[in-house]
């Protein structure tokens, strides 16, 4: 019976802070899960045209800001102008995209730790991952860090750049099945994760990834009962919207 991976988060991740309580990765939606007690937050950066990382999950403005248009070919000071928080509530007018340093700089001086997720459009190219890749390093490496930190994506360049460039930060191959050849792309690239859709978990992926040296983690649960159900399955966290519906179950946090 193989021993069961080290966890490298606690069991609840605020999934872009607590997306469903505050517009989500704004500073409005970290301070928020701070506030509830979450340890762990998720967040996604992404290049803008300036080629300087910023904290947003759709590759166009469109959904989460009153702007229009890819990420991708927008300038900081574009960005900048853009209200990122009125879609989700008025009571959230004013907030913005933040740069991933000020995220770095608030998860920081909240005492979150950050599950970093690389996200590229689905159109981009190895160049763009290495850009990606090679800015948030940067960005690492030039201030305040969160406590710990954990660095996912679902591209395997991404994850091969940050290999080379910071062998120790622990990384997390993103699947939204997590079969064989996940947990297989998932070692071979060093990372100590797996995080994988709710919905494809069941003990025999558990079990696999386990016997690889491979935490699970899992995407995005907010019902209590299938958070118990997954963690009786050896999952080790679980990224919410709403981390306040989740008990995590006794023990430390960090
Ligand atoms: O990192 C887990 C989860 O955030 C991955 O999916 O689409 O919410 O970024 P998505
Ligand atoms: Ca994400």
């Amino acid at each position: 019976m193989p021993s069961v991976p080290a966890a490298p988060t606690a069991p609840v991740i605020g999934h872009r802070g607590a997306a469903g309580l505050a517009p989500e990765n704004t500073a409005a939606s970290f301070r928020t899960a701070a506030r509830l007690g979450v340890r762990w937050v998720e967040c996604d950066a992404q290049l803008t045209a300036d080629g300087l990382a910023v904290v947003i999950h759709d590759d166009t403005l469109d959904r989460t800001t009153d702007g229009s248009g890819p990420v991708r070919t927008a300038t900081l000071a574009a960005i900048r102008r853009l209200d990122a928080g009125s879609w989700s509530s008025p009571a959230f007018r004013g907030e913005k995209v933040p740069t991933l340093r000020e995220v770095l700089d608030l998860t920081a001086a909240l005492g979150l730790s950050l599950n970093l997720e690389l996200k590229l459009a689905e159109r981009a190219g190895p160049a763009e991952e290495d850009a990606l890749a090679a800015a948030c390093l940067a960005e690492l490496a030039s201030g305040p860090r969160p406590p710990r930190l954990l660095v996912s994506s679902f591209r395997r360049e991404a994850l091969a750049r940050c290999a080379e460039r910071a062998p120790d930060l622990p990384r997390a191959f993103l699947a939204a099945d997590g079969d064989a050849e996940a947990v297989r792309v998932a070692v071979a690239l060093g990372c100590r994760a797996l995080n994988v859709a709710a919905g494809a978990v069941d003990r025999h992926l558990v079990r696999r990834a386990h016997a690889a040296g491979l935490a699970v983690l899992a995407y995005t649960v907010d019902d209590p009962e299938r958070f118990r159900l997954l963690r009786s399955l050896g999952v080790a966290a679980v990224f919410s919207d709403h981390p306040e519906r989740l008990t995590t179950p006794p023990g430390p946090h960090r």
